[in-house]
């Protein structure tokens, strides 16, 4: 255990954080090249790794990148895999584990998270083949006024991150618990905060009932934000408020570092939140480590300038660059 908590530790640095690049196959052609006016393909994925992951200078600022299976097996442009690529510059690879949302039985709008079946097997090749030392579990947890989330959807997905992080810990590896609270809806700020704890708390009740020891976990979490559609814009100031607020009071002193999502805010707003956040957070004395773990936040000026020609590769890279240095120095 004492591996894990070391591992943990030196994901989350100050002025270092982890880049999400973990998007499913999916995910990446619809979500983010399809968005950009990008083809779409093993191909044109492995080249959106690429920018990312052999942009010369990301090292400063890395101290991990979560891949999904897919970038596992493929390599950079100068024949590199791409696992083999990060940690010849001191980052780590980590892995998506679970296999994505489906319905939630008893509250269809809802959804809960696949990917416990055969986890074990999957743990051992990644570990092994890859040399991964870390893993993540996402789970998406969606507002609607006071009727959702049902308790269902709260109670069973803390108990697969649970049952998730338990399995990882025995494979020697960090798990990285990311309850999602979406962005969608009409909701206040406040009520992003109380969902937010309600989910901690549900969360932290199921994991000291299983195995998992808090110091080698790193949570990944949504800031508290007015809802896309409330038509309000929060200041940063009453994000971190709201944020550190809503996580002093439910995540214990022990777990090893907390990481931010980017949840659909613009790369700025991600920015300068988390900036707010990491102010507050030290002068309340907040026991654990904070960065970020932006997947869109840090993507979105790359591909922008990117669209996908080889030509635009080194401004893509600049670009990538700088809103990494950018969001690096908004936690330290
Ligand atoms: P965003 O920063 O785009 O929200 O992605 C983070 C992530 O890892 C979602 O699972």
């Amino acid at each position: 255990m004492h591996d894990l908590q070391h591992i943990a530790r030196s994901l989350v640095v100050s002025g270092k954080g982890i880049l999400a690049a973990d998007e499913s196959d999916a995910s990446a052609d619809e979500k983010r090249l399809k968005n950009h006016g990008i083809a779409t393909g093993p191909l044109m994925r492995r080249q959106f790794r690429d920018l990312l992951l052999a942009t010369p200078g990301v090292e400063e600022y890395l101290t991990g990148v979560i891949l999904y299976k897919e970038t596992l097996t493929q390599k950079a442009s100068d024949g590199t895999p791409f696992p083999e690529l990060l940690l010849k510059r001191g980052i780590m690879p980590g892995i998506k584990v679970d296999e994505g949302l489906e319905p939630l039985a008893d509250s269809p709008e809802e959804s809960i998270t696949k990917g416990l079946l055969g986890l074990h097997e999957r743990l051992q090749e990644y570990r092994t083949t890859y040399g991964t030392t870390f893993t993540k579990w996402r789970a998406a947890i969606t507002i609607d006024g006071d009727r959702l989330p049902s308790a269902g959807a709260i109670v069973e997905n803390a108990k697969r991150l649970a049952l998730y992080a338990c399995e990882v810990q025995k494979a020697g590896m960090v798990p990285i618990l990311e309850p999602e609270v979406l962005l969608q809806g009409t909701h206040s700020r406040l009520r992003a905060r109380a969902v937010i704890e309600q989910m901690m708390r549900v969360l932290f009740d199921t994991l000291n009932e299983q195995c998992a020891d808090l110091n080698g976990i790193i949570i990944k979490t949504s800031m508290a934000l007015s809802g896309s559609e409330s038509g309000r814009m929060d200041t940063p100031k009453e994000v971190a408020l709201d944020t550190v607020g809503a996580l002093m009071e439910t995540v214990p002193a022990e777990v090893a570092g907390i990481v931010f999502l980017s949840g659909g805010q613009t790369p700025e707003q991600a920015t300068q939140n988390l900036a707010a956040i990491t102010k507050l957070a030290r002068e309340k004395n907040a026991p654990w480590p904070l960065t970020f773990s932006y997947a869109r936040a840090l993507q979105e000026d790359a591909l922008t300038v990117w669209a996908g020609k080889e030509e635009n590769l080194l401004a893509a890279r600049e670009a990538f660059l700088a809103r990494l240095a950018s969001v690096a120095a908004s936690v330290r």
